[in-house]
């Protein structure tokens, strides 16, 4: 079997745990030197659920720009009025301003649609209005409301914003656009999702995103995070979120790399960079499965040995094709042949559903390891309480039995008893009503 080192068992994700623990203490320790692991958010509250009021958020991801008017009504409520759109491919590897300027417009266009939320001195610009950035991509906080702009990944390349201040760059949009709006907080969209999902359950203690990219955050004893300045000034039991950047874990030295994994990363436009993500997130798997199909073509024994029309051009597979074959959806495997020009034999979409369900049960298996490495670092198993872990994203949300596979790893390591107390729930609320319940919180 071509895809033999997609499955992996207990012995094999150990090396990977022991590695992912050993990040989080050097992470820890380590001031950042450009791209960071561990980075602290400076946020030290989680939400109790009863926290009211109206705040703007923004939640930038690979794919959309969510501005949000969010009302947080109390009893883990909330109401979102959101603003949606998609950033083009010119926009995502331009100038720097002229994205940061898409978004002002974006701003000034949700407080005009949603005036009624707004009083008048806000609405005519002689009342500042704070707003919450959750923001998808590596920053190394310097602040609540501040941090500079690490390397951004998910197709984004823009000119003249790594190594500067998100604020500032915020900021000077606001200017340029007459809009009287302060950044009051800027948190990754794990830390989002952390606090938005405690609003509703307050038990949570690790925030998974498993979407275009894949990361994690969890509260941290501040006493354990010796690379944080004035330790001295928290209190002795606080504890602060930490954004673990797990994106960019691993090396080759421990993880289980395959040769379809360096293909796929030699032909990224930013090759050697997030070499796990590459492994298991909703940007890539479709790639992997494209390139181990090519190699069961080349043998003979997909599409009777020709490669169908396109097939052979990188990233035209997207993950989506892959929950179609796997859900068996009739219609939707037809229109996916139609695309590529070609009338498979029941024996190619079997072959072809196979190579999904073990690409994506690899992914299952490497985001426990990211779970379990949690779950650890925290002692979590040793209370007899469960384990709330709030998971963000269409991957986990929508890929078939992708909740169902990860259960089966955990089952495997921890066993039944201590895996019925793991609650892996949809953290439905993620980025606007985080930033927004952290706009609030920072106040
Ligand atoms: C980014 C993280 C982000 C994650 C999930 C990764 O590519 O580096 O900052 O949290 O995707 O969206």
């Amino acid at each position: 079997m071509i895809e033999q080192g997609f499955l992996l068992n207990k012995d094999q994700l150990k090396p990977i745990v022991d590695g992912f623990m050993h990040e989080f203490q050097t992470g820890l320790k380590t001031p950042s030197k450009g791209l960071a692991t561990m980075i602290p958010s400076y946020v030290t509250k989680l939400p109790t659920g009863e926290e009211q009021g109206t705040f703007l958020s923004m939640d930038l991801g690979g794919t959309h720009l969510r501005i949000a008017a969010v009302e947080l009504k109390g009893q883990g409520k909330t109401e979102v009025r959101e603003l949606k759109k998609s950033p083009s491919p010119e926009l995502k590897t331009g100038e720097g301003e002229v994205f940061f300027d898409w978004i002002a417009d974006a701003v000034q266009e949700i407080i005009a649609r949603e005036s009624l939320l707004f009083n008048e001195q806000q609405r005519n610009g002689k009342e500042t209005i704070s707003l919450g950035v959750c923001w998808s991509f590596p920053v190394d906080q310097t602040g609540v409301a501040s941090g500079t702009v690490l390397r951004m990944g998910k197709g984004f390349i823009l000119k003249n914003v790594e190594g500067k201040d998100l604020a500032e760059l915020f900021h000077a949009a606001f200017r340029r656009k007459n809009l009287n709006v302060v950044v009051t907080a800027i948190v990754n969209d794990t830390v989002g999702t952390l606090v938005a999902h405690a609003y509703t359950n307050p038990k949570c203690r690790i925030a998974l995103i498993f979407a275009t990219g894949i990361n994690a955050a969890y509260p941290e004893k501040v006493r354990n995070i010796t690379k944080l300045d004035d330790r001295e000034k928290y209190a002795s039991d606080a504890k602060m979120l930490i954004n673990t950047e797990i994106d960019i874990f691993g090396s080759e030295k421990y993880l289980p790399l395959t040769k379809f994994d360096l293909q796929l990363d030699k032909s990224h436009s930013q090759p050697k960079f997030q070499l796990y993500e590459k492994m298991v997130s909703g940007a890539y798997m479709g790639e992997l499965t494209r390139l181990i199909a090519m190699d069961y073509i080349h043998e003979g024994s997909l599409f009777e040995g020709k490669v169908p029309k396109g097939f052979d051009q990188a990233w035209c597979f997207p993950t989506a094709n892959m929950s179609t074959l796997e859900n068996n959806d009739h219609e939707g495997i037809s229109h996916i042949f139609n695309h590529f020009s070609v009338t498979p034999t029941s024996e190619d979409i079997e072959l072809l559903t196979r190579i999904c369900r073990n690409v994506s049960t690899r992914a299952a298996s490497l985001v426990s390891v990211a779970i379990i490495s949690l779950i650890e670092q925290q002692q979590l198993w040793n209370r007899q309480e469960h384990i709330i872990i709030g998971i963000n994203g269409s991957t986990f949300q929508y890929y078939p039995h992708m909740d169902s596979r990860i259960r089966n790893v955990l089952n495997e390591w921890y066993g039944t008893d201590t895996t019925g107390r793991i609650d892996l729930e949809v953290a439905s609320e993620g980025g606007s009503v985080g930033g927004a319940l952290i706009a609030m919180l920072a106040k």
